[in-house]
């Protein structure tokens, strides 16, 4: 069985952090998000993987390289641009040949890993297997419709009209089936080759398309809020360590964990947090949930619920919650009069500044 992981595509609803960065690098627990997913799939012996990449190739391939260090076999596959799952699908089917495979999206995060439900397709090789979750708001996902004996009879790319609250998660098992369906269906509306729209084809089609709903944990980590609430959750089971220095004005409360090369002075952290390699925390407060990547530097601010990437500064800042602040990013308080905000921000920036 092979794999087939998706890094392409544009990250519109990340943006800025996506004009520079693929948004399956941004790190949850300082870890980007897509080697949850690589770790996951070779957890199910599953070790020959193939990623899909569009303009971000460089980075994507730059941080995963031949997959070696996650014990796996990594081809990549570029997708010149992001016309569908389906499409992904369609670029990948000489790599793929007849054997079976899991999609996995790179920016999906399941907790708990799909080592059960690989093992369960295995057995019992259905032509397709779909992973679903109920949710608050179907129409931003594929939905699917169930009978009352729990077989699929309808699916739809975020339907406005949602005829269930049950959710495609972006783990997707495949026979071989799956290339019929995918040569027959054309583009969607929105100009898209819909994975949806090939699975409802095998559905049409008289083929076994095998629901399997879970109530475990699920996040697509396209948005910040997402993002945010996959690295709380993440952060919680992450082990406590003191591998930087920390000194005795500072204090460690609960579950953190700080990263060779940091250092804590004068500050106090309270868990869930982690606290990057070579980044220095001096007369700050670092609050629950939150993941400060490396060599970044926080003095005299207060930060919580929130991510930090890569070499950011913030100094005197005053309290920074719910944010997702991108690499080399500086943060600073105004030292003297006026008052004011000067702001230098990229392309699609959001910022709340409380007046
Ligand atoms: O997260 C689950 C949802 O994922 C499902 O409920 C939907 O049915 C499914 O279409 C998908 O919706 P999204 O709008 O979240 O898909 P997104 O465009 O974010 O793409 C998912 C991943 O696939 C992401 O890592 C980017 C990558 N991708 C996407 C497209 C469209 C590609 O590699 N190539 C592409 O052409």
């Amino acid at each position: 069985m092979k794999a087939l992981v998706l890094a392409g595509g544009t990250g519109s609803r990340l943006r800025p952090i996506t004009h520079t960065s693929a948004k399956q690098l941004v790190p949850v627990a300082n870890k980007p998000v897509l080697f949850y997913g690589i770790e996951s799939l070779v957890a199910a012996d599953i070790t020959d993987i193939g990623i899909v990449t569009g303009d971000t190739s460089a980075e994507i391939e730059a941080a995963v390289g031949d997959g070696s260090a996650f014990g796996a076999r990594v081809t990549y596959l570029a997708q010149e641009r992001p016309l569908g799952l389906a499409h992904a699908v369609h670029i990948a089917r000489d790599w793929l040949g007849d054997e079976d495979f899991v999609m996995y999206l790179g920016d999906n995060f399941v907790v708990g890993g799909i080592k059960e439900l690989v093992d369960t397709f295995r057995a019992e090789r259905p032509d397709a297997g779909i992973l679903l979750t109920k949710v608050a708001d179907p129409s931003a996902f594929g939905v699917a419709e169930l009978d009352a004996g729990g077989r699929v009879v309808n699916l739809e790319e975020k339907p406005a009209a949602p005829r269930s609250d049950l959710a495609l998660v972006g783990v997707y098992l495949f026979s071989p089936a799956v290339h019929e369906a995918v040569a027959a269906i054309g583009p969607s509306a929105r100009g898209e080759l819909e994975i949806t729209d090939a699975i409802q084809w095998l559905v049409e089609h008289g083929r076994h398309v095998q629901p399997t709903v879970i109530s475990g944990y699920w996040k697509d980590t396209g948005n910040v809020t997402d993002m945010l609430e996959v690295n709380r959750s993440v952060l919680e089971q992450v082990e406590p360590a003191r591998l930087g220095a920390v000194d005795d004005a500072s204090e460690l409360i609960g579950r953190v964990r700080i990263e060779p090369g940091a250092s804590v002075v004068r500050s106090r952290i309270v868990g869930p947090a982690v606290i990057g390699p070579d980044t220095t925390v001096i007369d700050s407060y670092v609050g629950p949930s939150t993941s400060v990547d490396g060599d970044c530097v926080i003095t005299s601010s207060e930060l919580e619920f929130s991510i930090v990437l890569g070499g950011s500064r913030i100094e005197h800042a005053g309290r920074i919650e719910g944010s997702l602040i991108g690499r080399g990013v500086h943060v600073t308080g105004a030292q003297r009069a006026p008052r004011a905000h000067r702001l230098v921000l990229g392309d699609h920036s959001r910022v709340q500044i409380t007046t």
